[in-house]
């Protein structure tokens, strides 16, 4: 077995049950590229820019990082405890945890929600993925080369019009994912994260570095720095928050289940605090990559979820050895939302294995249909299905609309309220074991206190209360 893996239990395909069996990351570096793999994705590439835009800014952004700060990472550090303290799938960890405090083991139904949310979201997530996917080609053979806002527009709008090569695009990506998640994650997605993730930090250094020199560098760091509060609404705000979940994995168990692999001597605070610190980086660049080509461009920086589809390969054609640097930058992305898929997948087939003592295999392709159809719903959204819309929104964006906005910050929720006020003092701070006690009464005030009136404020938004 190679070193910083995933030890047998886990991933040899037979079903794990104990803890001893199940196995651990063997070091902190391991559990670290992992946590960041998943938390480095779509949200930070393509999702941060575009919200950003649509929301106005600086305003946003400097709310976004108070939520990451105030609400993220010490959620985060709960979810990694949580999976630790309980060495199970999301769902039995939690039970186990409540059955030592006394509480009602139904408590596994808060991870039971995490896992169906990580699923519904893999569903639409692939589809994204594989249109990085069909951008790779189109990159490579000169296609974005004399491409301007509104040909880069055009050629984006006629591979949504596709459904074919959506729906090949999206399965090749859940493929991947499911033959990674089955069979190679200690040497597949262990070199990925370590070689691939520097890698796309280096590339998204490369293609700032561009868009300093040949786009409207200042007027995009104005625009992303500035910030002016009359423009941030109320709905901004809950953007803001929900954000933080999506881009830092949280409320659907995935973390859960990373820190259920966790050596006993690691610090949660630590590297759940580089984790935030590398995610909120990469979304940080990303932003500086892509606004000041949207601005020399004379694009719309509101676009929505086209914007990076449309801006990047504007400058890919324009830029010396673009086409090499479009591949690559496609690819990473490709490689980023993998790593993310993977940690999305693990809490249901880990909930599979050790529930119903299946083998890893087995878990892997009943997930792996259910998984597909439903990605076909959301490639069907952007064509064939267009018209058809619940509450004027198309399948793609109902689920997406589903899992941030509701199911994740109620995934969320339960999180903390079950471990500030449901779980023992004691028992947490023993699992936590953050060393100082000052640090850990500060952590203890946020769970109980703040963390959950960030989310019910989301919530109250979402029922339209504020
Ligand atoms: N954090 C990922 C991103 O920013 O793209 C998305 C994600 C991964 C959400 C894993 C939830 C999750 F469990």
């Amino acid at each position: 077995m190679s070193q910083d893996s995933i030890a047998a239990g886990a991933y040899a395909g037979q079903a794990a049950s104990s803890g001893a069996s199940r196995g651990l990351w063997t070091s902190r570096w391991a559990f670290f590229l992992a946590a960041t793999g998943s938390a480095v994705g779509l949200g930070n590439i393509w999702k941060f820019p575009y919200i950003t835009g649509v929301h106005g800014g600086g305003a946003f952004v400097l709310v976004y990082l108070g939520c990451i700060l105030a609400i993220g990472i010490p959620l985060l550090m709960a979810e990694v405890m949580i999976g630790r303290a309980g060495r199970k799938n999301p769902s039995d960890a939690v039970a186990a945890l409540a059955e030592q405090s006394g509480a009602s083991p139904r408590w596994r139904l808060a991870g039971w929600v995490g896992g169906l949310t990580g699923f519904l979201i893999l569903s639409f997530y692939v589809v994204v993925a594989g249109w990085a996917l069909a951008y790779v080609p189109a990159a490579a053979s000169g296609g974005f080369v004399g491409l301007n806002g509104e040909s880069s527009g055009a050629l984006f709008g006629a591979l949504l019009a596709d459904p074919l090569k959506l729906a090949v695009c999206a399965s090749l990506v859940l493929l991947a994912t499911l033959l990674i998640v089955g069979f190679g994650v200690q040497q597949g997605l262990e070199r990925a994260v370590r070689y691939l993730m520097p890698g796309l930090f280096v590339l998204l250094l490369i293609l700032v570095g561009y868009a300093a020199t040949r786009g409207a560098f200042g007027q995009a760091a104005a625009f992303l720095f500035a910030a002016d509060f009359s423009k941030l609404t109320g709905e901004a705000i809950l953007v803001a928050l929900g954000h933080a979940f999506f881009t830092l994995s949280l409320g659907c168990g995935a973390m859960m289940a990373y820190g259920s692999y966790l050596p006993a001597g690691t610090s949660i605070a630590l590297t759940s605090l580089l984790v935030a610190l590398a995610d909120t980086a990469v979304a940080l660049l990303a932003g500086l990559a892509i606004f000041p080509l949207v601005f020399a461009n004379g694009l719309e920086p509101g676009a929505g979820p086209g914007l990076i589809f449309v801006t990047l390969p504007i400058a890919f054609g324009q830029m010396p050895l673009g086409q090499v640097v479009g591949v690559f930058f496609f690819v990473m992305l490709l490689i980023a939302a993998l790593t993310s898929a993977i940690s999305l997948s693990e809490p249901t087939i880990a909930w599979l294995t050790e529930r119903f003592r299946i083998s890893r295999l087995k878990a892997v392709l009943l997930s792996g249909a259910a998984l597909w159809l439903l990605s076909l719903g959301s490639v069907f959204s952007f064509n064939l299905w267009a018209e058809g819309t619940l509450f004027g929104k198309t399948f793609f964006d109902c689920l997406d609309y589903l899992t941030t906005n509701l199911l994740m910050p109620l995934g969320g929720l339960a999180t903390v309220f079950f471990t500030g006020w449901v779980l023992k003092r004691k028992r947490v701070s023993e699992a936590l074991n953050i060393g100082h006690p000052a640090l850990f009464q500060a952590w203890w005030w946020l769970i109980r206190f703040v963390t959950p009136l960030g989310i019910v404020l989301v919530f109250l938004n979402l029922i339209g209360v504020i």
